[in-house]
C-alpha cells in the first residue's frame, strides 16, 4: 500500500475536492496517512481567499523539500502536489519558486489526478493542469463515495458570474455551473448508502443554482428530500440577490431541511456595498431577513462582513453595526478586507490603514460574539432533536448538532447517525449542553424509512 497525505484549507468546497481526490487515487493503491515522512503522495489543497495564502503555501513547501529530500535519501520517493485556488491563481509562481514541486492543478482538474500522478512518475518534469477543461470533473470521478461521517458535503454548483470587487472566485473556481440533478442525487444516495445522514450542499453561490432537472435549489432541495435516511439539508453559501421565493418556502414547507442559512451581507453601508459591486442594498438585506423569518420563524441567520474595503469610512462602518443590531446575527465569520491580485478592488484607491481595519474589526467581532452567545442561550430549556455526530470527549458522552448547527455535549449513549429528543440545559458562545429528554420520544424529523 502507498500513502497518502492531503492537506486543506479553505472551504467547504476544498474539504469535498479533497475527499474526492482521496477517491481516485483509492484504485491506485493509495491509502490515507497524517504524517508526511510516510508519505509516497502529498497534495496541499489551497485557498486563495484571503491575506498570506500564498507565504503560508511556500513555508508548508519549505518543511516538505526536506522531508522529500530525507526520503529520496533513504530510497522512496514522495510525489508533491499543489491544488486548489492557490495553484489555479498561481501556478507559474509555484513552478518557478519550488521546482521540486511534481504536480500543480485546479479544482477544475481534480479528475485527472490519476493520470497526472503517472506523468509525474515517469518524471518528465513539472506536470502542470490549470485550464478550466471542457468536461466536468463530475462526470469522471468514481460514482461510488467513501464514508465520511454523519455529515457529508456534496458540491451542486461551483463558480460565481457575481464579481463582487474584492474576490478572487471567479478567477480560481471560474463561470458558474450547475451539475444535473439526476447526478446529485444519485451521489446523495451513494452519501446516504455509506453512512451520512446529514448533506451539506455546496457552491459557491449555491442559491443560484438551476441544474438541469430540478431548475433552482429549492426544487432540488424537494427532490433530496424524498431519499429515505437522509435526515438533514442544509446549503452554504447563499448570495442575497438569489435568495428566491421558492427557496424561503421550502424553509417553511420542507422538514428535513434545517433551520440554518448563512448569508452574506458584507457590509450595511449601501454606500461600500456598491463599491463591492453587490448588487443589493441593506434594505434588501433586512427585507430578505423579515420574509425568511415570517417562514421559519427560528431560522438561524449566519452571515460574512468585510471590514476596512476601499473608500469605508467611519459613517459605513457605523451602519455595518446598525445592521448586526437590527438582524441579529445567529454568527459570522468577519475579515479585514485584503487587497487580492487582479480583483478591482485591489486598484481602488482610498485602501484603509491596517489599524483602522483593526480597531473596526476588533468593535464588530465582540458586537457578533455578543450575538452569537444570546443566540445559544435562548435554546436553554427548549427541546429539539439532536443528530448524535460521534462520541464525546469524555465516557458516556456523545457530540452531536443542533437544528441550527450548534454544538451539542451530552450524557449519552447512541451510535453516530441517531437523533435524538434533548433539552439544552447551558450554552456558551460555540456549544450547548444538554441532556437526553426522552429516549423513547420520536423525534419530530423524518426518520430512516
Ligand atoms: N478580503 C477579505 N475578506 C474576503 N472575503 C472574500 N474576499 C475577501 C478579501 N479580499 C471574505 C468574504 C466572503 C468570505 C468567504 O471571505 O466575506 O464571504
Ligand atoms: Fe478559498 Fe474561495 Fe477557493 Fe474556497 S473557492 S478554497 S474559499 S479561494
Amino acid at each position: 500500500m502507498k500513502k497518502l497525505l492531503i492537506r486543506t484549507w479553505g472551504c467547504q468546497m476544498n474539504v469535498y475536492d479533497s475527499a474526492r481526490m482521496a477517491e481516485v487515487l483509492a484504485p491506485l493503491g493509495f491509502a490515507p496517512t497524517e504524517r508526511a515522512e510516510e508519505a509516497d503522495m502529498v497534495i496541499l489543497n489551497t485557498c486563495h481567499i484571503r491575506e498570506k495564502a500564498t507565504e503560508k503555501l511556500f513555508s508548508e513547501l519549505g518543511r516538505l523539500r526536506a522531508v522529500k529530500e530525507a526520503r529520496a535519501a533513504a530510497g522512496q520517493g514522495m510525489v508533491l502536489a499543489v491544488a486548489g485556488c492557490v495553484a489555479q491563481a498561481e501556478g507559474e509562481e509555484i513552478a518557478a519558486r519550488a521546482p521540486y514541486v511534481d504536480i500543480v492543478f485546479g479544482p477544475q482538474t481534480i479528475h485527472r489526478l490519476p493520470e497526472m500522478v503517472a506523468r509525474a512518475s515517469r518524471a518528465a518534469g513539472l506536470v502542470l493542469e490549470t485550464d478550466f477543461p471542457e468536461e466536468s470533473k463530475f462526470d469522471h470521478l468514481p460514482e461510488a463515495r467513501a464514508p465520511q461521517g454523519v455529515t457529508a458535503f456534496l458540491t451542486v454548483q461551483e463558480g460565481c458570474d457575481k464579481f463582487c470587487a474584492f474576490c478572487v472566485v471567479p478567477y480560481t473556481r471560474g463561470a458558474e455551473t450547475s451539475r444535473p440533478a439526476a447526478a446529485v442525487l444519485a451521489e446523495a444516495r451513494a452519501l446516504v448508502a455509506a453512512g451520512a445522514r446529514e448533506i451539506a450542499l455546496l457552491g459557491q453561490n449555491v442559491n443560484a443554482y438551476h441544474g438541469e432537472g430540478a431548475g433552482s435549489l429549492a426544487r432540488l432541495i424537494a427532490m433530496l428530500a424524498e431519499i429515505p435516511g437522509l435526515a438533514r439539508i442544509r446549503y452554504t453559501t447563499s448570495h442575497p440577490r438569489d435568495m428566491s421565493d421558492d427557496l424561503i418556502a421550502a424553509h417553511r414547507d420542507i422538514p428535513q431541511l434545517m433551520p440554518v442559512l448563512h448569508l452574506p451581507v458584507q457590509s450595511g453601508s449601501d454606500r461600500v456595498l456598491a463599491a463591492m459591486n453587490r448588487g443589493h442594498s441593506a434594505a434588501d438585506y433586512l427585507r430578505l431577513v423579515e420574509k425568511l423569518r415570517a417562514a421559519r420563524p427560528d431560522i438561524a441567520i449566519t452571515s460574512d462582513f468585510i471590514v476596512g474595503h476601499p473608500g469605508e469610512e467611519e459613517a459605513d462602518h457605523e451602519a455595518t453595526l446598525r445592521l448586526v443590531r437590527e438582524v441579529g446575527f445567529a454568527g459570522a465569520y468577519s475579515f479585514k478586507y485584503s487587497p487580492r491580485p487582479g480583483t478591482p478592488a485591489a486598484r481602488l484607491p482610498r485602501q484603509v490603514p491596517e489599524e483602522v481595519k483593526e480597531a473596526r474589526l476588533a468593535e464588530l467581532q465582540a458586537l457578533l460574539s455578543a450575538q452569537q452567545l444570546a443566540f445559544n442561550r435562548a435554546r436553554i430549556g427548549q427541546s429539539f432533536p439532536v443528530l448524535v455526530t460521534g462520541p464525546g470527549r469524555h465516557p458516556g458522552q456523545i457530540a452531536g448538532r443542533s437544528p441550527w448547527l450548534q454544538a451539542v455535549h451530552a450524557r449519552a449513549d447512541a451510535p453516530p447517525g441517531a437523533i435524538l429528543t434533548m433539552t439544552a440545559i447551558a450554552a456558551t458562545a460555540n456549544s450547548l449542553t444538554c441532556i437526553l429528554q426522552d429516549a423513547s420520544t420520536r423525534p419530530p424529523e423524518r426518520d430512516a424509512a
